[in-house]
């Protein structure tokens, strides 16, 4: 096997010096489209800011590229080769697509528009259009194929679904599979539509409460379908848990 391109080993993560991820080890390879799911609160974004070396690991390590990320300099990490479209997705509304693509800064690599067209075509009606005006899954697109012009050799995709209709979210899974096989790129995406994300992706890791409570290949959750459920809904045991069953509820810990 070869080395994996992102290495989290007993990762402790947390802020101000307080954890809210424990001993997490997780790993994706190069060309693997790997999931993080899990209720709100259970660590996902956390996990990744550390990953991308925004946050600082208070325990254990994150390596990109067997190199370690210390955190701080989430600068020297994107340089490296590591890209992390957040939540917020960070379009810029009052530019047009043609000029958001162009701000990734991926002409090295050919024409950027060709690159995100060949992958999104939808895109190519909407090229002179203000970003702020796109749809949500527009958006999303715009953000990721933004992100591989820059060539990533790993992509992470914060909440990708955000706000999306299931069939859009059905159509965005195969591109990420294709931009995976295609680029050799290791993706993590965390994705609240776990039946459909377990169609298309490798591998995935359920968190809940800044543990991790299952992983696997996606052809073995996919026949453990309850167990993540009662993860979501906090029926399992979770070390220090902060929130009650009420709480998890009020937060909206829906598996979809
Ligand atoms: N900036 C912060 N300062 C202190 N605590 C934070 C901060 N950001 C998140 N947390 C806490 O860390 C825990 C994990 O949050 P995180 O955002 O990683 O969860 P998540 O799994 O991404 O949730 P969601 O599905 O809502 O995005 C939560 O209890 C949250 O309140
Ligand atoms: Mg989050």
């Amino acid at each position: 096997m070869t080395a994996a391109i992102i290495d989290c080993a007993g990762l402790t993560s947390g802020y101000a010096g307080v954890p809210v991820i424990r001993d997490l080890d997780l790993t994706v390879g190069e060309g693997e489209l790997v999931a993080v799911l899990g209720p709100n609160g259970a660590g996902k974004t956390t996990t990744l800011l550390t990953i991308a070396g925004v946050l600082r690991p208070i325990g254990g390590a994150v390596r990109f590229l067997g190199a370690p990320v210390d955190g701080g300099r989430p600068d020297r990490v994107a340089r490296r080769g590591l890209c992390l479209v957040p939540d917020d997705r960070s379009v810029f509304f009052d530019l047009t697509v043609r000029e958001n693509i162009r701000m990734g800064r991926g002409r090295r690599h050919g024409d950027p528009v060709r690159v995100v067209l060949d992958y999104f075509p939808a895109l190519e009606s909407r090229l002179r259009m203000r970003a702020g005006l796109l749809s949500g899954g527009e958006q999303q697109m715009l953000a990721i194929g933004r992100a591989i012009t820059m060539r990533p050799r790993a992509l992470m995709v914060d909440e990708m679904s955000l706000g999306l209709a299931p069939v859009i979210v059905k159509k965005l899974l195969p591109v990420m599979r294709r931009i995976a096989d295609d680029l050799g790129c290791a993706i993590l995406i965390v994705e609240q539509h776990v039946d459909l994300a377990l169609q298309v992706v490798d591998r995935a890791y359920v968190f809940n409460h800044g543990a991790m409570v299952q992983e696997g290949p996606a052809v073995e959750l996919r026949g453990q379908r309850d167990l993540i459920e009662a993860s979501y809904l906090g029926a399992q045991d979770a070390p220090d848990a902060q929130t009650d069953q009420a709480d998890q509820a009020d937060q909206g810990g829906a598996v979809r």
